[in-house]
């Protein structure tokens, strides 16, 4: 049970008299409806309450309102008094909302002044830039073989025929000629191709350098391949040379062991299968043990693997004894010196290592891909 209502400062006078009823002009009335609008605009926190205030005590239908009406129907003489009096009482009501709306406007600038500040010192974020994941597996692949005391080497990109098909023993009518596989540099005849493999390094190593050779050529390299999920026409390759006296497979098979478990952890093996390459004789395509199954996907029984599609081995580059052919087109005596060769491919062996299922995200320069690839690569 809820007792009587409190009357509160806010309720507007109860009075609802017609137009021309006397009763609001009664002094004691108007005084009463002073001081409940002046009590109901003080007692207004916000402007919204205030606004409601007003419309309750001086809005239409409030006892101020009646009794302004209500004048006009007074025998004349009283009229001039009457409105004196009703006048006094506006007057009051009218200075007490202004007033109050002035000391709750100020009110309100002061505090959306602190809410919504704003510091116009502080920058934008500004999203900060990483290392492409590129760039630093390629720095990876060389810091293993320069601390080995190789040396990094580098070639142009822009490449002359010579050094990427002639040099490296490739035939006139070698298919990697061809117009589907290689991009080449206008005008037509010019020579000049975008260069196909690092390869054509070697060949500029042999050449610039003192022999014994040994060269760890990381850079971009370009094919005639539509864009897709496996295919780019630009992408990193990594390519080794190591030429010097008594140099045997199995240099080359202990250096790729090594770069494998430096990249991919102690016990990674690799196996090499036969295969076919112009300027390395006998030459291998080299497979990675799966990092992540360690070729146990592979076994009778075994949990498959999607590192590996269980296959137990991931292919990752060509490689093999440079061939005497090739020596010598550097002026090398394969009589003398004998020497090993390796590449591979940079994006491929970053979408293994990290599950990533599309080259394009190398080359689409998404600053989250970056960021969250390029310092850990
Ligand atoms: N250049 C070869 C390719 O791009 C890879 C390779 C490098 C093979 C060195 C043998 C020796 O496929």
């Amino acid at each position: 049970m809820s007792g009587p209502l409190e009357p509160s400062p806010l309720d507007p006078a109860p009075l609802d008299p017609s137009p021309l009823d006397p009763a609001p002009l009664d002094p004691a009335a108007l005084e009463q409806a002073r001081d409940q609008a002046l009590a109901a605009f003080a007692a207004a926190a916000s402007l919204d309450e205030l606004a409601a205030a007003r419309t309750a005590h001086s809005g239409d239908r409030s006892t101020v309102a009646q009794a302004r009406k209500a004048i006009g129907g007074l025998p004349g003489p009283e009229k001039a008094d009457a409105g004196k009096r009703v006048n006094v009482v506006l007057a009051a009501v009218n200075g007490a909302y202004d007033a109050r709306r002035v000391v709750l406007e100020d009110e309100r600038d002061a505090r959306v002044l602190v809410e919504e500040a704003v510091d116009v010192t502080v920058l934008p974020p500004r999203a900060v830039g990483g290392r492409h994941p590129l760039t630093t597996i390629s720095e990876r692949v060389a810091d293993v073989f320069v601390a080995m005391g190789w040396e990094l080497a580098e070639g142009p990109e822009v490449e002359h025929e010579w050094f990427n098909f002639d040099a490296l023993n490739f035939g006139g009518d070698h298919p990697a000629r061809e117009m589907q596989d290689t991009l080449f540099v206008e005008p037509a005849g010019s020579g000049l191709v975008l260069r196909t493999h690092t390869s054509p390094v070697q060949v500029r190593s042999m050449l610039d350098r003192e022999l014994p050779v040994y060269v760890v050529c990381p850079g971009r390299v370009y094919r005639a391949d539509a864009l897709d999920a496996t295919h780019s026409p630009v992408f990193a390759q990594v390519e080794g040379l190591c030429v010097d006296e008594g140099i045997t497979m199995a240099h080359l098979r202990g250096t790729l062991d090594h770069l494998a478990t430096a990249m991919f952890g102690d016990g990674t093996r690799t196996r090499i299968r036969p295969n076919y390459f112009p300027f390395t004789e006998p030459s291998a395509e080299m497979d990675l043990q799966c990092f992540q199954c360690r070729g146990a996907s592979a076994e009778p029984g075994g949990e498959p693997c999607r590192v590996c599609s269980s296959e137990g081995w991931i292919e990752w580059g060509g490689c093999g004894m440079v061939n005497p052919a090739v020596l010598q087109a550097a002026g090398i005596d394969p009589e003398r010196y004998s020497g090993f060769a390796f590449g591979m491919g940079l994006d491929r062996t970053l979408m293994f290592r990290h599950g990533i299922t599309d080259i394009r995200d190398f080359y689409e320069g998404d600053q989250r891909f970056t960021l969250a690839l390029g310092q850990e690569a």
